[in-house]
């Protein structure tokens, strides 16, 4: 029998400071340095629930909502939303803050999929979820809506690369859009 461990065990909040090496040109913090930050909290959050290693397997879209200035605190709030069988999806909300004005902006949501991996190196099950809030249900819900999309999407990209392109067949539809053509 499946084991089931509740949504809140694992969930874990990771806080940082954004000091002057993680700015870019413009002043503002790297988007990368937000990335690499939300795929080490999802770590932490999937490896708590399946008690060891995990590994990303795909990230969803990262929309950057607000720029994060120097000296904010960054917080990444992340929980389990929803298990298949060796896989985790993980919800990753970031917020950060201006300890000045204590002003606090919402800049990231996200969703991680960890896989768990064995001893062998192959993907191992993971427990099964506890839902003990409206949210824990809601999101696991989405997740799995979410999940299905994705498949849909991946078999239209699929078709995508299948379709054979003659290029006269879509000039008129670049002739739209801000490019020229120019064969060498
Ligand atoms: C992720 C990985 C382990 C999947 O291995 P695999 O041999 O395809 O294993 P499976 O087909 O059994 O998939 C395992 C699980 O991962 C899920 N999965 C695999 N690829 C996925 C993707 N791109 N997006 C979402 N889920 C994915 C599967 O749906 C399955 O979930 P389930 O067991 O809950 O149903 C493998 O593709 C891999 O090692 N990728 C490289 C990961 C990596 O290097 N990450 C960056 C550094 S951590």
């Amino acid at each position: 029998m499946s084991d089931y461990k509740p949504v809140a065990n694992s969930q874990v909040t990771l806080t940082e400071l954004m000091i002057p090496s993680y700015s870019n040109f413009g002043g503002k913090i790297h988007g990368g340095i937000i990335l690499g930050l939300m795929d080490k909290v999802a770590y932490v959050c999937a490896a708590k629930h399946a008690d060891g290693y995990c590994i990303t397997a795909s990230i969803d879209v990262v929309d950057f909502l607000a720029p994060v200035e120097v000296g904010e605190i960054v917080s990444l709030m992340a929980s389990v939303n929803y298990v298949g069988k060796t896989s985790m999806i993980i919800g990753i909300r970031v917020i950060s803050e201006n300890l000045k004005t204590h002003v606090i902006k919402h800049t990231n949501t996200s969703y991680f999929t960890m896989v768990a991996i064995g001893e062998d190196n192959k993907p191992k099950e993971v427990p099964a979820l506890i839902l003990k809030s409206r949210d824990d249900i809601r999101r696991f819900f989405q997740a799995m809506n979410r999940k299905e999309l994705k498949n849909t999407y991946k078999k239209d990209e699929a078709m995508l690369k299948q379709t054979a392109y003659e290029h006269h067949s879509f000039m008129d539809a670049l002739s739209r859009e801000r490019c020229k053509i120019e064969f060498e």
